[in-house]
């Protein structure tokens, strides 16, 4: 979505990720969105007004008592002046002003002062997050209509410590506001979700496993699709290394078993979407010590077991959702195979997608499917996998209208 003609209040305020604020700014103005800067006396510490303004191109404010800024605009009139006041990064600090009305600086001065939505991008260190005061600080701004993103869990920048407090990432945030600003009718409210996604991770033992090369990019894009046509969405993912979607509820998992626990635990459900690629099959017996090679020993024979069929257990389910669609990840006669898996799997419908290497589907950005379901057979041309979520939640929608 285009932000085009939108003019976001950027507050900055003073913490180590006030330098992804930099990208943040460069990755708003992308999407078409006129930014301007309000500064923090902590996030001078941080970065420069003068870079900040280097990339917005426009003023940046920092001074509550400032005669010039006064004059030409006034505190007031820039709280009003936008569409959006975005807070990144948001300290505990600020956001403990905010809940209590104080307005000694200019940041907290707009921020009482604007009729505007609010986004806030916390980030803190994870102590400082799960904070009773922080805790009690959230549940007051949530409650008065503040919107959040992140924080993201992941390494701090403190040495060694890693839990809840990161900021969301710039390309994430910039997610959470086209957010805000769709009005797109919501044809999927008050249906519920449950999408898979990635690969899973078997264990042969702690630091070996069997994967396969999916990047999680369709389900993620299927995920989201859904999201923004006003489904509550579930969205269960193996490992990847591409974010959570924003407006979705992302549960991690690494093995099939998880997998199937996570989305059998989440039924009954409108909606399911398998677009995981579950590893057929697991090692019988995980070693819980490094299988160690032994001087003259042949190599180890692993023994595999069966993985649960998730899709095929749900499409049996006594809580089985009114919709529920597979993929057919195929490298020969993609038809045939994809309409024996209908059948078995008890699903609506399988969007059969050849993966051969040279088609570049696992781990890439593009896909070419046929859906396949009793009705016959649809072919797509090639597109983005983006767009590939959007037709298809489009579909959804007009299926279960
Ligand atoms: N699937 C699943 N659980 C599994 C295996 C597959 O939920 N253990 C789902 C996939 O998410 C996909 C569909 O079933 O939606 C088909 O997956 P695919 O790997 O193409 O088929 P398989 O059933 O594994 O059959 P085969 O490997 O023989 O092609």
């Amino acid at each position: 979505m285009t932000l085009s003609g939108k003019h976001i209040l950027l507050v900055i305020s003073g913490g180590i990720a006030a330098y992804k604020s930099l990208d943040l700014i460069r990755r708003l103005k992308e999407r078409g969105a006129k930014v301007t800067p309000v500064m923090t006396a902590g996030a001078q510490e941080f970065v420069t007004p003068l870079a900040v303004g280097a990339l917005s191109a426009t003023h940046v404010f920092t001074e509550l008592f400032s005669r010039q800024d006064e004059q030409d605009v006034g505190h007031i009139r820039l709280a009003r002046d936008c569409d959006l006041v975005l807070v990144a990064p948001a300290t505990a600090n600020l956001m403990a002003k905010m809940t209590h009305g104080l307005a000694d600086d200019l940041a907290s001065t707009v921020l009482l002062a604007t009729d505007k939505p609010i986004l806030i991008a916390p980030a803190m260190n994870p102590k400082m997050w799960s904070a009773s005061a922080t805790q009690r600080n959230i549940a007051t701004l949530k409650n008065d209509g503040i919107h959040f993103i992140g924080p993201m869990a992941g390494e701090m920048a403190e040495k060694g410590e890693g839990g809840t407090g990161r900021m969301a990432e710039p390309l994430q945030i910039v997610e959470a506001v086209a957010v805000l600003f769709d009005t797109a009718p919501k044809p999927l409210a008050g249906k519920t979700a449950i999408v898979t996604s990635g690969p899973t991770h078997e264990p042969i033992d702690p630091v070996r496993y069997i994967a396969n090369r999916s990047s999680g990019r369709q389900g993620h894009a299927i995920a989201a699709a859904l999201a923004r046509l006003g489904a509550k969405v579930t969205l269960v993912s193996g490992p990847v290394t591409i974010p959570d979607p924003t407006g979705v509820t992302t549960v991690h998992v690494e093995r099939a078993e998880e997998m199937r626990d996570a989305v059998i635990g989440r039924l009954p459900a409108d909606i399911a979407v398998f677009v995981a690629a579950v590893a057929d099959w697991r090692v019988a017996t995980a070693s819980d010590q490094k299988i160690k090679k032994q001087p003259g020993d042949a190599p180890p024979a692993l023994k595999l077991t069966e993985n649960p069929d998730i899709l095929k257990t749900v499409g049996h389910h006594e809580k089985r959702p009114t919709l529920v669609i597979g993929f057919a990840a195929e490298t020969q006669d993609v038809e045939n195979n994809g309409r024996a898996k209908l059948e078995r799997k008890g699903a609506d419908m399988i969007i059969a997608n050849d993966v051969s290497p040279e088609t570049g589907v696992m781990g890439g950005l593009r896909n070419q499917v046929k859906l396949i379901s009793k009705d016959g057979v649809e072919a797509w041309p090639d597109m983005g996998k983006d767009e590939v979520a959007d037709r298809l939640a489009a579909m959804i929608a007009e299926k279960l209208a």
